[in-house]
């Protein structure tokens, strides 16, 4: 696998390629990757004749108070992992070549509405960077197909119409959620849990799993969503939000509404966890 953080090669290297006929993966990253990130990779390999794969970790998606500097950067054994499932290009850039006239751009990529509520509410700005370096990155990479993990359903979301909205030629694949044994979403920011809390957090997706169960059942959505949250409380999660939306728009559910998705975010100590569930309603 050959590792850049220089623009020009990774694009001289993807002209070659695609200048043969193959067509390119990319699978966008922050790092710190785990089997979740891999699933990612090795389903881009299936995918294409080629797997590109970014780690960036985006200063622009990060609010003032948030974990930018403590977000664990682990590129050797990312790399090591990475060719494992099958990658071959990597691109590491350093905020100085992404944004060269510092975090004060002059132009953003926003899409509204939906990045406003659920984690926009709770993270202003976020999304726009999201939206921002996801945008920068296809240009540089030009992809066929992007994936990306539906654990952040919100985000692939926003993707998804940016590339809609941009009419950008790339197909946006989104993949299953990969869990501990627990049901514990794997996450890089689950490395800050300890064992206990770790335990503790997979309540989250019990819980979900019984909301869904519940509001099939014919519960009551607002009551199914109060006492989940008082039982996330009593697992000692701090809620921020948890909601139950249409799951092809996010729109809030109108009575009608069968494809559903449970989303929440919640803190556990002072890490923020999110999850989500897609399930129909009878
Ligand atoms: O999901 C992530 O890791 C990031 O938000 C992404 C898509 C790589 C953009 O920085």
């Amino acid at each position: 696998m050959f590792t850049t953080q220089d623009i020009a090669q990774i694009r001289e290297q993807i002209r070659l390629w695609k200048r043969q006929g193959e067509t390119v993966a990319f699978v966008p990253t922050m790092g710190n990757l785990h089997l979740g990130h891999m699933t990612l990779v090795k389903e881009a390999a299936q995918r294409a004749d080629h797997v590109v794969v970014s780690i960036f970790v985006n200063p622009l998606q990060f609010g003032q108070n948030e974990d930018l500097d403590a977000y664990p950067r682990t590129l050797s054994a990312d790399q090591a992992a990475l060719v494992e499932a099958g990658a071959e290009l990597l691109f590491t850039p350093t905020p100085a070549i992404i944004y060269p006239k510092g975090m004060e751009l002059q132009t953003f990529v926003e899409v509204p509405k939906i990045s406003d509520e659920l984690c926009g509410a709770s993270r202003p700005g976020h999304f726009r960077g999201v939206a921002t370096i996801v945008c920068k990155l296809f240009n540089i990479v030009q992809p066929d197909i992007a994936v990306f993990g539906n654990k952040d359903f919100q985000q692939l979301m926003v993707i998804k119409t940016m590339v809609e909205d941009l009419s950008l030629p790339i197909e946006i694949v989104g993949i299953d959620t990969i869990r501990e044994p627990s049901g514990l979403a794997m996450s890089s920011r689950n490395g800050y849990l300890s064992d206990e809390q770790k335990q503790q957090a997979a309540t989250l997706k019990q819980t979900m799993d019984a909301m869904a169960e519940a509001i099939s059942q014919g519960q009551d959505v607002e009551q199914a969503v109060s006492e989940a949250g008082q039982q996330l409380s009593q697992a000692g999660f701090k809620l921020d939000y948890l909601s139950v939306r249409n799951a092809a728009n996010l729109h809030p559910i109108g009575a009608d509404d069968k494809q559903l998705v449970i989303l929440a975010a919640a803190y556990m100590g002072s890490t923020r966890l999110i999850d989500n569930l897609c399930f129909t309603r009878n």
